[in-house]
């Protein structure tokens, strides 16, 4: 019996994920900020809200499907950009893009992923994101995102959460480093999990060497393989202007992530974004941020009629999408759902993952009585009146 044949539910992937993982790699994928409270809470919210059911409708004709940035998707949703991908399994990236691609959703790319962006685009199909954030050294960055756009790559999303960095405590207990640094701990740690040493690591070494973050300019690989882990230090100084100027040099959708308020998404779509996603980078940023599902609809209510709002963090089942969708998201990302299904099998954990969370949309669409997305709306949700 193969690891997917156990795996029903996320849940069985994300402990499918736990076995395979070392420590450190499966907690910095599955943890939170600080006291973990966003990410508890963006869980709790989806769960706390209920929908209505409808029965008694024709639900012969059905169709999942909706359209994002001027294409159609068979279900809503896409992959969020994760810098991890890659230690999840070898070429992580890649195994999320080809999933991606053959479920006929968009996958997007981060900054800090290990396969590069060039490999990215040569060997994956389907729709290509690119995700970037803004760095102090401003002009190194934009190089990267005019790389991106002379790859083709669709659409650029700019995450603007990262200014003071974060705080994770449980990776400075576990020993893991990002960019990998191979301490004691860490070492420990991957002696203990030969699977993925073999898979993942060990492939990397025989074949590339030390993982590295290929999409950053030359200086940052090569101190990462010298052995002093340095990342390139977020910008202190972000303002609106720097999403007015990626308007003037990005051609196509320009989104703005981790948006979490109403005065914010104006700001974005005032600079000439074409979405936001509603984020609070999955629980992994400002700790007692409030869920997104419970911000979405001030942020609808801001920019609803003039920009495509996109929502993540705390996605794990196909009615999380439902009531997303219900409150006037346009679609979901999806972040350690696919992470834990590649963890768990390569390209065929993610498509297995997105299969169900496509499998168990369209049952809940049917509960609620809609044939398509367009018929959703607060209507199908109930709250609890305490
Ligand atoms: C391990 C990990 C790495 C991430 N790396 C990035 C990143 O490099 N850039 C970014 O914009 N968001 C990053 N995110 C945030 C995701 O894009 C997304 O907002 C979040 O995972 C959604 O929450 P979910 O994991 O509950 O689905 C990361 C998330 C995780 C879990």
């Amino acid at each position: 019996m193969g690891a997917l044949d156990r795996c029903f539910d996320v849940k069985d992937f994300r402990e499918a994920a736990r076995r395979r993982l070392p420590r450190g790699v499966f907690e910095f994928m599955d943890r939170g900020a600080e006291r973990e409270l966003a990410l508890a809470e963006n869980i709790a919210a989806f769960e706390r809200l209920k929908l209505k059911s409808r029965f008694m409708v024709d639900l012969s004709d059905r169709d999942m499907g909706t359209e994002l940035f001027g294409k159609r998707i068979p279900v809503p949703l896409a992959i969020a950009p994760t810098g991890i991908a890659g230690l999840c399994w070898h070429q992580g990236e890649l195994a999320l893009a080809r999933a991606a691609a053959a479920a006929g959703v968009p996958f997007t790319l981060a900054s800090a992923s290990i396969t590069s962006m060039e490999t990215i685009a040569r060997e994956a199909s389907g729709r290509r994101w690119f995700q970037f954030y803004i760095w102090q050294e401003e002009e190194l960055a934009f190089q990267m995102v005019e790389r991106a756009r002379d790859l083709g790559f669709e659409v650029l999303f700019v995450t603007i959460d990262t200014a003071l960095g974060r705080t994770r405590e449980y990776n400075d207990r576990n020993g893991f480093t990002d960019p990998i640094s191979l301490n004691a701990r860490f070492i420990a740690d991957m002696m203990l999990h030969p699977r993925w040493v073999a898979g993942v690591m060990g492939r990397y070494l025989l074949t590339t060497g030390m993982p590295r973050h290929e999409n950053y300019p030359p200086q940052y690989q090569q101190r990462i393989t010298r052995g002093s882990a340095v990342a390139p230090a977020n910008s202190v100084r972000l303002s609106w202007d720097h999403v007015r100027r990626l308007r003037r040099i990005w051609p196509g959708p320009l989104v703005v992530k981790s948006i979490l308020n109403a005065d914010d998404a104006r700001q974005a779509v005032d600079c000439g974004a074409d979405g936001v996603v509603v984020s609070n980078h999955g629980g992994r940023a400002l700790d007692s941020a409030p869920a997104t599902i419970d911000v979405l609809p001030e942020v609808v209510a801001a920019v609803g009629d003039r920009t495509t709002v996109l929502l993540d963090s705390g996605v794990r089942h196909g009615s999380d999408i439902v009531k997303a969708l219900a409150l006037g998201a346009k679609a979901v990302l999806i972040g350690r759902a696919t992470l834990y299904g590649i963890a768990a099998a390569g390209q065929a954990g993610a498509a297995k993952v997105l299969g169900l969370l496509a499998t168990q949309f369209e049952k809940n669409m049917g509960y609620v009585g809609c044939r398509r997305v367009s018929e959703l709306g607060p209507h199908v949700l109930f709250r609890r009146q305490n």
